[in-house]
């Protein structure tokens, strides 16, 4: 065979192993002015299909968490489209896309917004195992979060540092059975309350980099396998898990 040939197998198979995933979201679900869930982790060419299942809503792009304005340039659905589906494709490999419901008052008072969070396509292969463990004192417990180890030495001299950017993902983990298996999860909101007295996961995620203790990748941690972080990107799980 040609280099050539052997070249284009190679790419073919590295293209083949990427699939796009879609990610659904339901608007108006219980008819409710809400995104169900709010958030979503999802990689470049990867679908958010909103689902409209019940009420009056659209989908429009805002520039950032919270804000109720039509982003220029931004996607929009059109109020519920005719299929009861919106499904955006997206279209950049890193950074946080938000949206919110642009009918009446349901963004500005019902907070009826939510956001797409880019992730890498292949988790494990892009999630630097480096992480930043925190044990409470008194608890077999264990938290971390995934982080950049000169970025946490960074945030905790400044703390204008922006957190997304210490972060490899904005979500807290636990390991089971004190780490020794490897398993990991989200913990439960009610742990969280119970070790540091918030379930906010932003008052949470900077506790644990304030105080935890680094781990750099490949000392002293197993790299998870992929397995484990299929289980532990669980949107379902890992609802309401974001937003700063
Ligand atoms: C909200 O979004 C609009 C449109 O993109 C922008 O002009 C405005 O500055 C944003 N407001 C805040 C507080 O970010
Ligand atoms: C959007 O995606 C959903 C879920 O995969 C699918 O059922 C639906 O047919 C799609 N709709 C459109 C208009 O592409
Ligand atoms: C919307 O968010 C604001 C600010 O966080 C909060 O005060 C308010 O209670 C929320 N409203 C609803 C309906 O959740
Ligand atoms: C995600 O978590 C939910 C709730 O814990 C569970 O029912 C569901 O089976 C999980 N999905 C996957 C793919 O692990």
């Amino acid at each position: 065979m040609s280099r050539a040939v052997v070249l284009f197998i190679i790419l073919a198979s590295l293209t083949a192993s990427v699939i796009a995933e879609v990610h659904v979201i339901s608007v108006g679900q219980d008819n409710k002015n809400q995104f169900v869930p709010n958030t979503v982790n999802a990689a470049k060419g990867d679908v958010v299909a909103f689902n409209f299942v019940g009420g009056q809503h659209d989908v429009v792009q805002a520039s950032s968490y919270g804000n109720c304005s039509k982003m220029a340039n931004g996607f929009e659905s059109g109020l519920n489209p005719s299929s009861n589906w919106y499904n955006y494709t997206v279209d950049k490999s890193s950074g946080r896309i938000w949206f919110f419901c642009n009918v009446f008052i349901h963004c500005k008072n019902f907070n009826m917004t939510g956001g797409i969070i880019i992730t890498s396509n292949a988790p494990a292969a892009h999630l630097d195992d480096s992480r930043v463990l925190f044990k409470p004192k008194n608890s077999r417990d264990e938290f971390f979060v995934y982080a950049d180890p000169d970025m946490v030495q960074q945030w905790r001299k400044d703390k204008t540092v922006p957190l997304v950017n210490v972060v490899q993902c904005f979500e807290i983990f636990e390991t089971y059975n004190g780490g020794k298996d490897g398993i990991i999860g989200h913990p439960s909101k009610q742990k969280l309350e119970n070790a540091f007295g918030t379930s906010d996961n932003q008052e949470v995620i900077q506790q644990i980099i304030q105080e935890g203790v680094v781990h750099n990748a490949h000392k002293g941690h197993e790299r998870p396998t992929l397995k484990d972080h299929k289980a532990v990107m669980n949107e379902s799980r890992g609802r309401g898990a974001t937003t700063n």
